[in-house]
């Protein structure tokens, strides 16, 4: 009887464990080609999960990254992780948004779906395979570089934030996302508290750094690149 309980425990344990590393963490603390494996095979899957709604998309997510852009008539925009393509379609729907957007994952079956999303937009969006460590951009670079949902499932989320902020040109806006909410202390030792998280952004040379509440798991961080700053 001892024996069988044991056995069922461990099992139940060693279960817990694989919905921990590849459901809860999505592969993170396996390596960046798991991680990026698990998003070819469930690409079909994204769209249909996350739902977006068009309303918030333009609300939460255009509206504000037009405002910070609002002196520039056409801004130059990277969008990291940019999966099967919700930020740069959402922002060239945008009538007033006259700029471009590159949009980089290293997930080709998630770049195979924003294809035809930006068929419209022919000629003001570029997409390319590859990861945000090293981006493969001169720095001082882009007018705005975006990250959504996707830091905590990078190697390291202040590597791909350093090399944001240096292919960001001076005065350029950084717009990404923090893990937020009970799922994020999950990620262990990748989970940072908001303020922790602001003072990353800071020490890479961010001024004007704001967090927003966003959704139950995730915060909207702002920052603005020092003029100064040597990247
Ligand atoms: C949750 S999805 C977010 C996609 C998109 N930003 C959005 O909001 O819908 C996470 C994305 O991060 C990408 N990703 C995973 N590891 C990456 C890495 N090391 N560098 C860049 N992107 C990565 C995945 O391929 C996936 O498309």
């Amino acid at each position: 009887m001892a024996l069988w309980l044991g056995l069922l425990l461990g099992l139940a344990l060693l279960g817990g464990l694989i919905y921990w590393l590849i459901i809860t963490t999505e592969g993170v603390f396996l390596g960046q080609r798991l991680v990026v494996w698990l998003y070819d095979i469930t690409a079909h899957k994204y769209d249909g999960i996350k739902e977006f709604d068009d309303e918030a998309e333009r609300f939460f997510v255009v509206r504000p990254l037009r405002y910070h852009l609002r002196h520039l008539p056409n801004p130059l925009v990277l969008d990291v992780a940019t999966g099967t393509g919700r930020l740069p379609s959402y922002l060239l729907d945008e009538a007033t948004f006259n700029g471009r957007v590159i949009g980089l994952d290293p997930a080709r079956k998630m770049l195979d779906l924003a294809v035809p999303k930006l068929a419209p937009y022919r000629g003001r969006i570029m997409l390319t395979q590859g990861t945000a460590v090293p981006l493969p951009f001169p720095a001082n670079h882009f007018d705005a570089v975006t990250c959504l949902e996707s830091l905590e499932f990078f190697p390291s989320d202040t590597a791909a934030l350093r090399e944001m902020a240096r292919v960001l040109k001076p005065g350029g806006v950084l717009f990404v996302t923090r893990r937020r909410g009970k799922e994020a202390k999950f990620f262990l030792n990748r989970y940072h508290s908001r303020e922790q998280f602001e003072n990353i952004l800071t020490n890479l040379g961010l001024d004007e750094v704001n967090t927003q509440p966003w959704q139950f798991d995730y915060d909207q961080v702002f920052g603005k690149k020092r003029m100064t700053h040597d990247a």
